[in-house]
């Protein structure tokens, strides 16, 4: 397959021209972001890799965050996670609490934010220093250690963060949350403010691709029964109220996030991830799901 050429046809083809929605601005410094940022890195098993634009340019990666999370939480509480949250897409946008009230606080799903923020309480109450070792997690599968938090887009995030206050209350009320309100969303808008390239997303992502083995030194960190579970809920969860599209669009497990990122796998073969701050109405990157449509359609090669 010549991804390097099907990559410089998605870029010949598209452009932020060519899409009308906005930067993300309900977090003040996500709204400072260039829009005309575009890039795509893909990764393979054999460790080629191929790319165009601003894939090596760092950027927030919001809610691409949940699925590392979710991997530390599995690795922790194995199958007993399923207590405490559940595995069905909420038709719903990535931020709502209505759903909370008649499931008596169980998120449907550990991509949305009530279910992320059930995660972060899991990793604050049962690891030492969170904000430490989901650095190392990350800095550990992509070989890269200066990958590190952006204080700034956290800060902003905490100064205007009141839904996501609120769901943790909520769910404390409900009797699904540990610990403190305060630890839990320090830890949930750090997660969130991590900075990434393209570059370092879809090779962190090969972990998903390759049945939990790190790509660099194919150390298994996963259980492939975990690695199921995870592509499984990027597939059905991974686009919040958009996943139907995402799969229709698209056909590969995948998580996007409001900084304009989404990265994708497939199976055992690689891991793409694409990079363009403008975001549709339900706050996924309009750019990027029109470059991984193209991308499955000019490889033939989607799950389906
Ligand atoms: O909690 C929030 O609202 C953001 N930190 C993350 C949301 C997000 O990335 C949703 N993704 N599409």
């Amino acid at each position: 397959m010549d991804y390097q050429h099907i990559l410089d046809t998605i870029h010949d083809e598209m452009s932020y021209r060519d899409v009308k929605g906005k930067v993300a601005s309900y977090i003040p410094e996500l709204a400072k972001v260039d829009r005309k940022k575009f890039g795509m890195h893909v990764y393979c098993g054999d460790k080629q890799h191929f790319c165009f634009g601003d894939s090596k340019e760092n950027f927030s990666i919001q809610s691409i965050s949940k699925v590392f999370t979710l991997a530390m939480a599995m690795r922790l509480m194995g199958e007993d996670l399923w207590d405490r949250v559940d595995v069905e897409p909420s038709g719903d946008p990535f931020n709502s609490l209505t759903q909370l009230e008649y499931e008596s606080g169980i998120p449907r799903n550990p991509f949305i934010n009530a279910g992320a923020l059930v995660i972060s309480d899991i990793l604050v109450d049962q690891l030492d220093d969170p904000k430490k070792e989901l650095l190392e997690f990350v800095r550990h599968i992509t070989g890269d250690p200066n990958i590190d938090y952006d204080k700034t887009v956290a800060a902003s995030e905490k100064a205007t963060g009141y839904r996501n206050i609120a769901l943790v209350n909520y769910i404390k009320a409900l009797g699904n949350i540990k610990c403190d309100v305060e630890p839990i969303v320090d830890f949930y808008f750090h997660q969130c403010s991590l900075a990434m390239s393209c570059e370092d997303l879809s090779k962190a992502f090969m972990l998903f691709a390759n049945r939990g083995r790190i790509l660099d030194t194919n150390e298994k960190i996963l259980k492939p029964k975990t690695v199921k579970r995870i592509n499984a809920l990027m597939q059905t969860c991974g686009f919040y109220d958009e996943a139907g599209e995402f799969s229709f669009q698209v056909g590969l497990p995948g998580k996007s996030g409001v900084g304009g990122g989404i990265v994708a796998i497939h199976p055992k073969n690689y891991s793409v991830a694409v990079w363009s701050p403008i975001l549709n109405e339900k706050g996924n990157s309009e750019l990027g799901m029109k470059a991984l449509e193209r991308f499955t359609t000019l490889t033939g090669v989607s799950v389906f």
